[in-house]
């Protein structure tokens, strides 16, 4: 049986699109990165996306280790604080790694640009990003990804790990969230 969406959440890429494009995305990263990978996974938004894209790399070739730091701008709201805390390190020393960062959504730029800082201060050896999401209007910072799954409008999106004050994020595809309904999860 096919579940219904939730009540203000429409269907803006099933969970077939995604599969592809996360398929497309792992030839993407391996051609230009080789195999030997430490993938960074930005908890808490991307464990979805870094699940299926780590398989997905393994059958383009690439054997990555894994390692998860969390982020956190949000809090409850839906729109950034600005402020981009560590609440949780990685694990495995990155000094002279081939780094890709995962994460779930480039918006203002801020999460992203405090990895690249924070994993070049470490001695990364090569850092590229891949974001499943990419809002480029909101953009405050000057920060690009390497790799995108998508770009989207200016608009709230849930699923496929990306939550609303802590929901929705096993819903297998990627959803919008009407405006009025936003308000309800803060
Ligand atoms: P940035 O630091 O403003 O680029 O925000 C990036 C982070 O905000 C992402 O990693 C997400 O965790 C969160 N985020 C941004 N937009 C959305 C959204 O539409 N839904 C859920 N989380 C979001
Ligand atoms: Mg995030």
């Amino acid at each position: 049986m096919v579940g219904a969406n939730p009540a203000g959440v429409d269907t803006l890429f099933s969970a077939e699109q995604i599969a592809g494009r996360v398929e497309e995305l792992a030839g993407e990263i391996v051609s230009r990165s080789g195999a030997d990978l430490l993938v960074v996974v930005i908890l808490k938004g991307s464990f979805v996306f870094a699940a299926d894209l780590i398989r997905a790399l393994e059958r383009n070739g690439a054997s990555a280790r894994v390692d998860f730091i969390t982020l956190s701008s949000y809090g409850e709201a839906t729109e950034s604080s600005g402020n981009v805390v560590l609440t949780h390190d990685l694990s495995e020393d990155v000094n002279g790694q081939n780094v890709l960062i995962v994460d779930d959504i480039l918006e203002s730029g801020r999460t992203l640009e405090f990895a690249y800082r924070t994993l070049r201060e470490r001695g990364a050896a090569t850092v590229l990003s891949c974001l499943l999401l990419d809002k480029p209007e909101k953009r405050a910072v000057p920060v690009e990804a390497d790799f995108v799954g998508f770009s989207i409008a200016p608009e709230f999106v849930v699923g496929y790990g990306l939550d609303l004050a802590h929901r929705y994020r096993g819903l297998p595809f990627i959803g919008r969230v009407q405006p009025d309904h936003t308000e309800a999860g803060r």
